[in-house]
Protein backbone atom coordinates (compact mmCIF):
# COMPACT_ATOMS: atom_id res chain seq x y z
CA UNK A 1 0.00 0.00 0.00
CA UNK A 2 1.12 3.57 -0.71
CA UNK A 3 2.82 4.99 2.91
CA UNK A 4 2.81 8.32 1.89
CA UNK A 5 -0.64 10.11 3.30
CA UNK A 6 0.87 8.48 6.42
CA UNK A 7 3.85 10.06 6.56
CA UNK A 8 2.23 13.45 5.83
CA UNK A 9 -0.26 12.69 8.70
CA UNK A 10 2.53 11.86 10.72
CA UNK A 11 4.69 15.07 9.47
CA UNK A 12 1.15 17.10 9.91
CA UNK A 13 2.05 16.71 13.90
CA UNK A 14 5.50 17.22 13.49
CA UNK A 15 6.44 13.52 14.25
CA UNK A 16 5.29 14.62 18.09
CA UNK A 17 5.46 11.24 20.24
CA UNK A 18 2.52 12.99 22.03
CA UNK A 19 0.22 13.37 19.02
CA UNK A 20 -0.47 9.23 18.13
CA UNK A 21 -3.78 9.14 19.14
CA UNK A 22 -4.39 12.21 16.83
CA UNK A 23 -1.86 10.26 14.25
CA UNK A 24 -4.07 7.36 14.41
CA UNK A 25 -7.31 9.12 13.93
CA UNK A 26 -6.39 10.62 10.85
CA UNK A 27 -5.30 7.54 9.73
CA UNK A 28 -8.38 5.99 9.98
CA UNK A 29 -10.33 8.76 8.82
CA UNK A 30 -8.27 8.24 5.64
CA UNK A 31 -8.57 4.85 5.17
CA UNK A 32 -11.38 3.89 6.87
CA UNK A 33 -9.53 1.76 9.39
CA UNK A 34 -5.69 1.20 10.26
CA UNK A 35 -4.64 -0.42 8.48
CA UNK A 36 -1.11 -3.04 9.91
CA UNK A 37 1.22 -1.41 7.39
CA UNK A 38 0.19 2.17 8.93
CA UNK A 39 0.17 1.12 12.43
CA UNK A 40 4.25 -0.10 11.43
CA UNK A 41 4.98 3.30 9.80
CA UNK A 42 3.58 4.96 12.78
CA UNK A 43 5.88 3.08 15.02
CA UNK A 44 9.08 3.20 13.24
CA UNK A 45 8.40 6.95 12.39
CA UNK A 46 7.42 8.17 15.96
CA UNK A 47 10.39 5.31 17.59
CA UNK A 48 7.36 4.20 19.54
CA UNK A 49 6.92 0.39 20.47
CA UNK A 50 4.76 -1.32 17.89
CA UNK A 51 2.78 -3.04 21.10
CA UNK A 52 2.09 0.45 22.84
CA UNK A 53 0.57 1.66 19.31
CA UNK A 54 -0.89 -1.48 18.63
CA UNK A 55 -2.67 -1.72 22.56
CA UNK A 56 -3.93 1.91 21.76
CA UNK A 57 -5.23 1.11 18.37
CA UNK A 58 -7.25 -2.03 19.86
CA UNK A 59 -8.16 -0.23 23.07
CA UNK A 60 -10.79 2.51 21.76
CA UNK A 61 -13.86 0.97 20.17
CA UNK A 62 -13.91 4.28 17.48
CA UNK A 63 -10.81 2.40 15.84
CA UNK A 64 -11.28 -0.56 13.38
CA UNK A 65 -8.17 -2.94 12.43
CA UNK A 66 -9.91 -4.69 9.39
CA UNK A 67 -11.15 -2.67 6.23
CA UNK A 68 -14.21 -1.06 6.49
CA UNK A 69 -16.37 0.37 3.28
CA UNK A 70 -16.47 3.72 1.67
CA UNK A 71 -19.59 4.52 3.28
CA UNK A 72 -20.33 3.68 7.23
CA UNK A 73 -23.91 2.97 7.85
CA UNK A 74 -24.61 2.79 11.77
CA UNK A 75 -27.91 1.73 13.07
CA UNK A 76 -29.12 2.71 16.51
CA UNK A 77 -30.02 -0.34 18.65
CA UNK A 78 -30.60 1.29 21.62
CA UNK A 79 -33.71 0.95 23.69
CA UNK A 80 -36.12 4.07 22.27
CA UNK A 81 -34.72 3.37 18.57
CA UNK A 82 -35.20 -0.61 19.15
CA UNK A 83 -38.72 -0.16 20.54
CA UNK A 84 -39.62 2.29 17.34
CA UNK A 85 -38.48 -0.30 14.86
CA UNK A 86 -34.85 -0.24 14.40
CA UNK A 87 -34.35 -4.19 13.96
CA UNK A 88 -36.56 -3.99 11.04
CA UNK A 89 -34.58 -1.13 9.46
CA UNK A 90 -31.49 -3.31 10.35
CA UNK A 91 -32.88 -6.38 8.72
CA UNK A 92 -34.04 -4.19 5.64
CA UNK A 93 -30.30 -2.91 5.16
CA UNK A 94 -28.91 -6.21 5.81
CA UNK A 95 -31.32 -7.68 2.97
CA UNK A 96 -30.41 -4.21 0.76
CA UNK A 97 -26.82 -4.67 0.79
CA UNK A 98 -26.69 -9.20 1.13
CA UNK A 99 -24.26 -8.38 4.34
CA UNK A 100 -25.02 -8.64 8.06
CA UNK A 101 -24.09 -6.43 11.11
CA UNK A 102 -20.40 -5.73 10.89
CA UNK A 103 -20.00 -6.93 7.19
CA UNK A 104 -18.69 -4.91 4.27
CA UNK A 105 -20.01 -5.71 0.64
CA UNK A 106 -17.76 -6.91 -1.63
CA UNK A 107 -17.12 -4.04 -3.86
CA UNK A 108 -16.13 -2.25 -0.43
CA UNK A 109 -18.58 0.46 -1.03
CA UNK A 110 -21.10 -0.18 2.51
CA UNK A 111 -20.03 -1.24 5.98
CA UNK A 112 -22.82 -1.66 8.27
CA UNK A 113 -22.44 -1.36 12.34
CA UNK A 114 -24.74 -0.97 14.95
CA UNK A 115 -24.56 1.59 18.14
CA UNK A 116 -26.19 1.76 21.14
CA UNK A 117 -28.19 4.90 21.65
CA UNK A 118 -26.32 7.91 20.36
CA UNK A 119 -28.61 10.61 22.37
CA UNK A 120 -30.72 11.50 19.48
CA UNK A 121 -33.38 9.01 20.62
CA UNK A 122 -36.54 11.64 19.78
CA UNK A 123 -35.07 10.75 16.23
CA UNK A 124 -35.82 7.07 15.96
CA UNK A 125 -35.52 4.77 14.47
CA UNK A 126 -32.10 6.37 13.60
CA UNK A 127 -29.59 5.16 10.66
CA UNK A 128 -26.47 7.37 10.25
CA UNK A 129 -24.62 7.45 7.20
CA UNK A 130 -21.30 8.70 7.43
CA UNK A 131 -21.83 10.48 9.98
CA UNK A 132 -24.76 12.04 8.66
CA UNK A 133 -27.69 11.36 10.79
CA UNK A 134 -31.99 10.33 9.39
CA UNK A 135 -34.18 9.96 11.57
CA UNK A 136 -37.66 8.08 12.06
CA UNK A 137 -36.60 5.61 8.91
CA UNK A 138 -39.01 3.11 8.19
CA UNK A 139 -38.20 -0.15 6.15
CA UNK A 140 -39.83 1.13 3.25
CA UNK A 141 -37.57 4.45 3.12
CA UNK A 142 -34.19 2.43 3.46
CA UNK A 143 -33.64 1.59 -0.04
CA UNK A 144 -34.01 5.32 -1.08
CA UNK A 145 -31.95 6.43 1.66
CA UNK A 146 -29.09 4.26 0.59
CA UNK A 147 -29.54 4.90 -3.40
CA UNK A 148 -28.10 8.81 -2.45
CA UNK A 149 -24.96 7.06 -1.49
CA UNK A 150 -24.32 4.53 -3.98
S1 LIG B 1 -31.81 4.87 21.38
FE1 LIG B 1 -31.22 5.52 19.40
S2 LIG B 1 -30.49 7.51 19.73
FE2 LIG B 1 -31.02 6.86 21.71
Amino acid sequence: MDLAKVDQIVESYGADKAAVLAVLQDIQAAYNYLPREAIDRVARLLELPLGQISAQATFFSSFSLTPRGEHIVTVCMGTACHVRGAPRVLAELEREFEITDGETTPDGKFTIETVNCVGACALGPLVIVDGNYHGNIDTAEVSTLVSAYR
